[in-house]
């Protein structure tokens, strides 16, 4: 087994959170990204679901569907030989009947090769979290601005602000915890919230948008990498602008095929 790379797993996560020291995750929808967020040292890929906006160009995330998320899982593994992978169950995959969830959550499993399943929503789900933990495979919870809910809410706006939400949210993280999750992302909730339950929990949370508080972050790729130059919630930090690299590349693409400079003669073959 000699260069075989010590993989991610939930107790690599539990072990990080004991010794205080942060958790890197990242979303990822295809091989090449993966490779070199994996090489990068990015400890958990997300397959999210955010790959129906992204990728797909829908405005929510509702639309991407079970066939759609393996195939993204099934590229991501591929191109990840240290990082945990993750993959988003979608919408419509785990709210109603709990066995139809874990029959989801069995196809993610197996099709993909992925090591986790993640979903959102807290007591309202429960019972399918149960049923998929109790077959053996490893849940991230997903708690405050569940873009599944998008209507629900009627907006991005920060939830869990006001006193009944907040409680709801600690009673659901609570619950999730003791239903077996191994991580939990918190997603556009206040700071001090984040802490409160982050501090609360064995297990780790992840946050997005929800301070520096939580046991890791998670961004999502194409907006860190500046791909995206609409979308600028607060708590984006771009780390690239990948879109005006894109597009300088494009624009000199097209002067050189239009000026006849390429291909040039050492790029053509005798
Ligand atoms: O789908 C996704 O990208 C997510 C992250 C925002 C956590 O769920």
């Amino acid at each position: 087994m000699e260069g075989k790379v010590k993989r991610i797993t939930t107790r690599t996560l539990a072990e990080m959170k004991a010794r205080q020291e942060p958790i890197v995750m990242l979303t990822a929808y295809d091989y090449t990204f993966a490779r070199l967020l994996d090489e990068a040292g990015i400890e958990v890929l997300l397959v999210g679901d955010s790959a129906s906006n992204v990728i797909a160009g829908h405005e929510t995330t509702l639309p991407i569907t079970l066939e759609e998320m393996i195939y993204h899982g099934k590229a991501v593994v591929r191109g990840a030989q240290r990082a945990m992978v993750v993959v988003d169950m979608p919408f419509g995959s785990y709210q109603g009947d709990s066995k139809a969830a874990l029959h989801a959550a069995i196809r993610i499993m197996k099709e993909t090769g992925a090591h986790a399943v993640k979903l959102e929503g807290g007591s309202a789900v429960l019972e399918s979290v149960q049923r998929i933990v109790s077959a053996g495979i490893p849940v991230m919870g997903h708690l405050g601005l569940t873009p599944q809910a998008i209507y629900q809410f009627g907006g991005y706006r920060v939830r869990a602000k006001d006193p009944s939400e907040a409680q709801k949210l600690r009673e659901d993280a609570q619950q999730l915890a003791e239903a077996g999750v191994f991580a939990l992302v918190l997603e556009k909730i206040p700071a001090s919230l984040a802490k409160e339950v982050s501090e609360s929990l064995s297990i780790p949370t992840i946050g997005i948008g929800a301070g520096p508080h939580c046991d890791g972050q998670v961004l999502v790729l194409h907006d860190m990498l500046g791909l995206n130059k609409a979308f600028s919630p607060r708590f984006l930090r771009r780390y690239a602008d990948l879109a005006t690299i894109v597009s300088e590349a494009c624009k000199r693409y097209i002067n050189d095929v239009k000026d006849r400079s390429f291909p040039s003669p050492g790029e053509s073959y005798d």
